[in-house]
Parts: structure tokens; sequence; C-alpha cells
């Protein structure tokens, strides 16, 4: 379980401070999947940076468990995050002069050995896996991405607007796979998105708007990859 206890961050100071999180409380189940929905600039983003240990809060706490992110040193938090979190930005962040099963290696080498080859097949790149990030288009990147967390075998994956970049089919697709890790894996994830649709296929839903936990909602029925409308 992670719990997001009165999360408060701003960015900026004096006149040009921009109060990201106000007082932000939520929890995750382990193995849920959650999706946080809202505004552009409602703060999505920033939750979910603070929540994998990114970034740092304000003021609250991020308790995994029994371990509380916020009390630990900048060292340890970044082991941490090697070892339990998997995340997929709003960019891609992949390294340019490594070609795609590299890309994808590197995530997997941080935490146990996987088989990353298969994760590049499940997202349909295995004809791929020596050209480098500028030789892809922005589905496919994205999708490297993906494949980078995932390689790591996380406990938790971050999501943020994974299938921003993708078609529906390919979006469809990567969807599906999340969603088959989390089931068949335990995995939790928490994905932000613009598509109001993807909230069918999650356990709970988050709304932010201005920097607030708006409402949260708890769907007792799931949809798959390929039931929602998109
Ligand atoms: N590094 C930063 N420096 C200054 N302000 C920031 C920074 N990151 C975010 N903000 C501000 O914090 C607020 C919340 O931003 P956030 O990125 O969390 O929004 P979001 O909901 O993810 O939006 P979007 O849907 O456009 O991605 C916004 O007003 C944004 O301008
Ligand atoms: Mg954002």
């Amino acid at each position: 379980m992670i719990r997001v206890q009165s999360v408060s961050k701003n960015y900026g100071s004096g006149s040009g401070i921009t109060c990201a999180l106000k007082d932000v409380t939520a929890d995750i189940d382990d193995g849920s999947f959650t999706v946080i929905l809202g505004a552009s600039g409602s703060g999505k983003s920033t939750l979910l940076n603070v929540m994998s240990g990114l970034e740092r809060v304000d003021s609250g706490k991020i308790i995994y468990d029994d371990t509380d992110l916020t009390q630990l040193s900048d060292k340890e938090l970044t082991l941490f995050r090697r070892r339990v979190v998997g995340l997929v930005f709003q960019q891609y962040y992949l390294i340019a002069s490594m070609s795609v099963q590299d890309n994808v290696r590197m995530g997997a080498e941080l935490a146990t050995g996987s088989d990353y080859k298969a994760i590049i097949k499940a997202i349909g790149l295995e004809d791929k896996l020596n050209k480098f990030p500028s030789e892809l288009s922005g589905g496919e990147q994205q999708r490297v991405a993906i494949a980078r967390a995932l390689a790591k075998k996380p406990t938790v994956l971050f999501a943020d607007e994974p299938t921003g970049a993708l078609d529906e089919e390919t979006g469809r697709q990567i969807l599906d796979y999340i969603d088959r890790l989390h089931k068949e894996s335990n995995l939790s994830v928490v994905m932000v998105t613009h598509n109001a649709n993807i909230a069918d296929m999650a356990d709970k839903v988050i709304y932010m708007n201005s920097g607030r936990v708006e409402k949260v909602e708890l769907r007792a029925s799931k949809k798959s990859a390929y039931e929602i409308d998109w």
C-alpha cells in the first residue's frame, strides 16, 4: 500500500510561486490499477513524480508499507526507486546513443536480469532492436520507454500519458500488455491520462483539480483494453 498523506508541493517562490499540490491525500492498494484524470496543469504529473520518489514533497508524507520516502536520504531514495518503481514519463527520455535493445536492457540491468527481449517482442518492436531513438516514430519511442520501465520488473508502474503518442490500435495493445502484467504479476499501476475512457480499466479513479484531489471513485467492474471506448 502506498499512502500519500497531506502532501503539498510548490514550484518557484515569492510572487512566481505555483502550488502544484495542495494537501493531497490518496491511497494506492497493492496490485491495484489507478487512473489519475484532470485538466492540464491540475497537478497530475507532479503527483506521479512525488509518489514515485522522483521529486521531494514540501510537506506531508509518502509511505510505502512501512517506508516513508520523505525520511530517506537522496541515496536511499534512489536505491528504493531502482528496486521498486518503474516510470514512464510524458517525455520519453530515451538514451539517444543507445539502440532499442540497449535502452530496454538498461532498465533490466537496474534490477534482476529479466528477459528484456520478451518484453520488446510483447510491445511489438522486435524488428527494431538495433534502431536508435532518432530512427523511431513518437509512438515507437513511447513503447521503448514502456519496455524499459517494465524490464526491471517493478512492483509499481507509474506511467504519465503512456498512450498519448500512440494510435488507437497500438494504444490498446500497450494498455492490454500493462493490464496483463497487472493481473498476472500483481503489478500496481498508476496511470495519468487525458483519455477518460481508460478510467474504465481502473479500480480507482483520482480526479485532480487545481492541485487538489477533487474526487475519488472506486470502480467495481473493470473493462479490458479492447472493451473500453477510445
Ligand atoms: N518544474 C516546474 N517548475 C515550475 N512550475 C511547474 C513545474 N512543473 C510543473 N509546474 C506547474 O505546476 C502545476 C502542475 O503541473 P503538472 O505538470 O503537475 O500538471 P499536469 O496535470 O500534469 O498537466 P498536463 O496535463 O498538462 O501534463 C502547473 O501549474 C505547472 O505549470
Ligand atoms: Mg503532466
